[in-house]
């Protein structure tokens, strides 16, 4: 395993490798890998010849006041898990390089991009569809992965990946879990003990959608209010939003059916959270 901080050194090697036949498997990140990020990297490990991991905390999608600074970052455990999850190029490059002075150009997805955490960090999604595309550019893989825990991001680079012809296939991967529910994120571990018991509320709440769908409840309307009102139990918990969207369009519903995704984003003290399931699926 290799791990190349210059983006044309990076560029190079994998144009190179490309041209020798070899399938290059992508798999984008911020680091702090956790099994969420791992379960990615074996898929890519196994569809793919040549598994490329990047690393790069993307400072054009934080909005003013998030946490850049605290986003948490440790290259040398990440590149140990890497290994052991069979990577062959690690890509960690610095900021000015990607964003060299001068840099002017910005790739932007209208529509899906009005809605949820769209609507709550403005200008997040347009920097997330900007490194994205610079870093297919670089790596030119032939698949890239992502999680469906970042839901609507996977439904905007799909868009990005159509919209401008761009030769790379999209692979969708399940939202992995801690063992009580807990979506695995990065930033789980701004969590203090009392906080980590309080954002069960998220899982909370899409086990109650789900039983109460399941019992025939069928009105977006009523799953929502009940949604808020078990987030609203924790007392350090604030709701961001909760939407029931169609899982294409990302369009609000009215009436539950198969196509139904409900997405929540909760603060937990100073975290922001989300989590996502289809309604009509077992949790
Ligand atoms: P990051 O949050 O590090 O996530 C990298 C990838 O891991 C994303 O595709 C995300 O959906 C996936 N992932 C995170 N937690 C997961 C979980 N619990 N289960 C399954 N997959 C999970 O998402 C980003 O970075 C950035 O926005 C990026 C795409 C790299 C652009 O900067």
């Amino acid at each position: 395993m290799e791990t190349i901080t210059d983006v044309q050194t990076m560029q190079e090697r994998c144009a190179t490798a490309r041209q020798a036949g070899r399938r290059i498997a992508f798999v984008p990140t911020m680091g702090y890998l956790h099994e969420g990020h791992l379960s990615l990297l074996r898929e890519g490990r196994r569809r793919g010849d040549l598994l490329v991991l990047s690393i790069f905390v993307n400072p054009a999608q934080f909005g003013q006041g998030e946490d850049l600074d605290a986003y948490p970052r440790d290259l040398t455990r990440d590149s140990e898990l890497a290994r052991s999850a069979g990577v062959d190029l690690i890509f960690a490059p610095e900021a000015r390089d990607v964003y060299p002075a001068g840099y002017a150009t910005y790739v932007e997805v209208e529509g899906l991009t009005d809605t949820l955490c769209g609507r709550s960090r403005p200008g997040h999604f347009r920097g997330v569809t900007t490194v994205v595309c610079k870093l297919f550019n670089i790596v030119q893989p032939h698949m890239a992965l992502f999680g469906r825990k970042d839901f609507q991001q996977l439904a905007v680079i799909r868009r990005m990946t159509r919209d401008l012809n761009l030769p790379v296939e999209i692979v969708g991967m399940p939202i992995v879990r801690e063992p009580d529910g807990l979506a695995m994120s990065s930033r789980n571990v701004y969590l203090s003990a009392d906080e980590r018991r309080q954002a069960l509320a998220l899982i909370g709440a899409v086990r109650l959608a789900v039983k109460r769908v399941g019992e025939g409840e069928r009105r977006a309307a009523v799953l929502i209010d009940a949604v808020r009102l078990r987030i609203e139990r924790e007392p350090d918990a604030s709701m961001d939003y909760v939407q029931i969207c169609h899982a294409d369009t990302l369009e609000d519903v009215e009436t539950v059916d198969s196509d139904s995704v409900m997405l929540l984003a909760v603060r937990i003290g100073g975290t922001r959270l989300i989590d996502n399931h289809y309604l009509f699926q077992e949790v």
